[in-house]
């Protein structure tokens, strides 16, 4: 007798039927379930009211969201768990809903990405971004900015960037980082570097936040165009799986020697484990790259520490920027 136990099928119809939390998720988004219950929606017949739905069909969201732990009862109430009343509910300043259904435009390609594999277009280096008009460009930082000024507070609580002057912000998409970090560090200014449709988009965040006058933007493209030389701090962030190795590389190179002297780097991203077995997340932001036709992949930490060495920065390092989701790799500019 053996105790290995004899494998089953469970996990593999979870994964088959994973989509259906998706979409769940997105029903109770589209719906406003989050913010019904958050104000006061806290049985079912509450719910098919507030969200203008059957009772039958209030009582078959309720249930997936309850399996989810999407929500929870309380004393015989419905109640949103921590990270849905924070990140889900309208009003609140932490919102993420435009983040979370950021990428409902992907679906039907993700169901065919056997065929783009073996029958889809060559792959070119810019994918998605290739012909990037300014209102898609808005859609799109609608929703990066939903969930990049929380990472961009993150950056300024976790980064000591005192004495520091100014930040290029590689990729700044909203300007996300740059706001934050220009809020917290009085002295200091930056300029976000994007494509020349998002600057113009970058440009409305930056006045919204009232920080239009110490943040510039500069419109091109970072794997080629000349990048400022006036900074002591280059961020990178959320951009590192669009490109392939050489790519990444190279603008890791370029923006260390644009870079002032003892000036430092930090690249954010979805990073692979070494061994590539986790986290799936930074794998799928890899495979999302053949939807659009990029030449993007997962890139491991070891392959982005050989980024910065190889670039010439010292004191290269790697730090848990989300647990379980982003890293920070940094290294500095030798003096
Ligand atoms: C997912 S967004 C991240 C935005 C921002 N860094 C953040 O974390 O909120 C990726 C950004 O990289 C920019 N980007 C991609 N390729 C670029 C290139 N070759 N040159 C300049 N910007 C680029 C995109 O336009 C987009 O704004």
């Amino acid at each position: 007798m053996t105790n290995i136990p004899r494998p089953d099928t469970t996990r593999l119809q979870n994964m088959a039927r994973a989509y259906t939390q998706t979409a769940v998720l997105w029903a109770a988004i589209d719906l406003g379930l989050f913010t019904a219950v958050s104000q006061g929606a806290t049985d079912e017949d509450a719910v098919a009211e507030a969200c203008g739905v059957s009772r039958l069909d209030a009582e078959r969201l309720v249930v997936c969201c309850l399996t989810l732990d999407l929500l929870r009862v309380e004393n015989g109430k419905l109640v949103n768990p921590p990270d849905v009343e924070r990140f889900m509910v309208k009003g609140q300043r932490g919102y993420a809903g435009p983040w979370m259904t950021f990428t409902r435009r992907d679906v039907p390609k993700w169901f065919e990405i056997s065929e783009l594999m073996t029958n889809g277009p060559e792959p070119g280096l810019l994918g998605m971004y290739e012909d990037l008009t300014v209102d898609r460009a808005r859609k799109y930082h609608e929703a990066t900015y939903s969930i990049g000024m929380g990472a961009g507070r993150r950056f300024v609580r976790t980064v000591d960037l005192s004495g520091r002057k100014r930040m290029l912000d590689l990729g700044g998409g909203s300007g996300a980082y740059s706001i934050n970090v220009v809020q917290a560090h009085e002295d200091m200014t930056a300029v976000v570097f994007d494509l020349p449709p998002v600057v113009e988009v970058t440009r409305e965040f930056l006045e919204e936040n009232g920080v239009g006058d110490r943040v510039d933007t500069v419109g091109g493209d970072f794997t080629s165009d000349p990048l400022p030389e006036d900074c002591d701090v280059v961020v990178m962030a959320s951009n590192l799986p669009i490109y392939d190795a050489d790519v990444i590389a190279g603008v890791v190179a370029r923006a260390h020697d644009a870079l002032r002297p003892g000036g430092e780097m930090h690249l954010v991203g979805e990073m692979l484990a070494d061994d590539r077995t986790a986290p799936a997340d930074a794998a799928m932001w890899g495979m999302n790259e053949l939807l659009y036709a990029g030449m993007g992949r997962a890139h491991t930490i070891a392959e982005c520490i050989g980024y910065f060495e190889g670039a010439g920065f010292t004191d290269v390092g790697v730090t848990e920027f989300v647990p379980g989701t982003l890293e920070r790799v940094h290294g500095v500019k030798a003096v």
